[in-house]
């Protein structure tokens, strides 16, 4: 029998999570579409006999519509992350998070999906005068990443309305753990001081550091992704995917640096285009209509995320 579930970046950091999780909770195989552009196949090696992998990049819409025929659920977590880099280099972004989702949500059309859970973004919020930020919260995106997840939202919103699509839209918050890659300079910040205390070299932070992030842990997001897929009633609906805290860099650097045992002043360099000063999700939603609420705290997330690239380092 064919997989039920199809994620879309799967080999990715959250992707391969996911995969994971929808294993560990009653699936038997699951199908995965990714171009590995940032995805792995390492990521699901421990997995694979039970993973379908389809080398597909989300723009092939004829791939995608065969893929998905007979699946129940889409999970379309792929696309190309990093608010400086589209800012840097705007087009493939627009190109893959715009054409790409739509793409997705065709093909699903096309094959009868039931419901597509996309990954959205906690960055479509911007600044708002208001911490934590609410689902009712007017956008206000602040680069090309926030602009191009936040139309993602939308179209979800328009298959439900017009084409019987169900979508289910979770802003992801900072999402950090185990398999995030620090390999380039858009890696997310976490992995970045992971290595950076790994090989003793001092991470630049940009700006004063007081900035601040709702640093959630990568296990909670996949559960919340799993459990959006059957809830019902909430079809066209956006959802934070957060913990709900609020962490500065400074005290997060400060945290590994104590974690790794060591003591390492930061670089500090301008701020960053494009950055959101405050990030802090209000859960109650995805946990009052949802049905979950965040397990892992920022201590627990770290030690577990340190103790991983600890034995990938070593
Ligand atoms: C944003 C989104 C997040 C999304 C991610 C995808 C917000 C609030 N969050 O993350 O939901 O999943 O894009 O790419 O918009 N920084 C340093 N030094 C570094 C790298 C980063 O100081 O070497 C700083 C950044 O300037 C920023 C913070 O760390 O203030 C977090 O950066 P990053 O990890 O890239 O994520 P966001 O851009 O916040």
């Amino acid at each position: 029998m064919r997989p039920k579930s199809i994620v879309t970046g799967g080999a990715g950091f959250i992707g391969s999570a996911l995969v994971r999780e929808l294993l560990a909770n009653g699936e038997s195989r699951v199908s995965v579409v990714d171009n590995l552009n940032s995805g792995k196949l390492a990521n699901l090696e421990a997995v694979k006999d039970q993973v379908e992998t389809h080398l597909v990049d989300i723009r092939d819409y004829d791939e995608l519509a065969r893929i998905f025929a007979g699946a129940d659920v889409v999970y379309h977590l792929a696309a190309i992350p990093s608010v400086p880099r589209s800012i840097k280099d705007p087009i493939p972004s627009h190109d893959v998070n715009i054409n790409g989702t739509f793409n997705v949500y065709r093909a699903a059309q096309a094959a009868g999906v039931r419901r597509v859970v996309y990954a959205a973004s906690s960055s479509a919020y911007g600044d708002t005068d208001v911490l934590p930020k609410t689902e009712s919260m007017s956008p206000r995106p602040k680069s090309p990443y926030a602009l191009q997840k936040l139309v993602g939202e939308y179209y979800g919103a328009v298959f439900s309305s017009c084409f019987g699509v169900e979508s289910v839209s979770l802003r992801f918050f900072n999402v950090y753990g185990p398999r995030q890659d620090p390999s380039s300079a858009y890696s997310g910040v976490l992995s970045l001081f992971m290595k950076a205390a790994l090989t003793r070299t001092a991470p630049t932070i940009f700006g004063d550091g007081e900035q601040s992030r709702d640093f959630t842990y990568v296990e909670d997001v996949a559960t919340l992704v799993r459990k959006a897929a059957t809830v019902p009633g909430v079809s066209g609906r956006v959802f934070n995917a957060g913990n709900g805290g609020r962490y500065t860099l400074n005290f997060l650097w400060e945290q590994v640096q104590k974690l790794e045992g060591i003591e390492l002043k930061a670089n500090y360099g301008p701020p960053r285009e494009g950055d959101v000063r405050d990030s802090q999700a209000d859960t109650v939603a995805a946990i009052r209509e949802l049905g979950h609420t965040p397990r892992f705290t920022i201590e627990e997330g770290l030690r577990r995320t340190l103790e991983w690239y600890r034995a990938e380092h070593a």
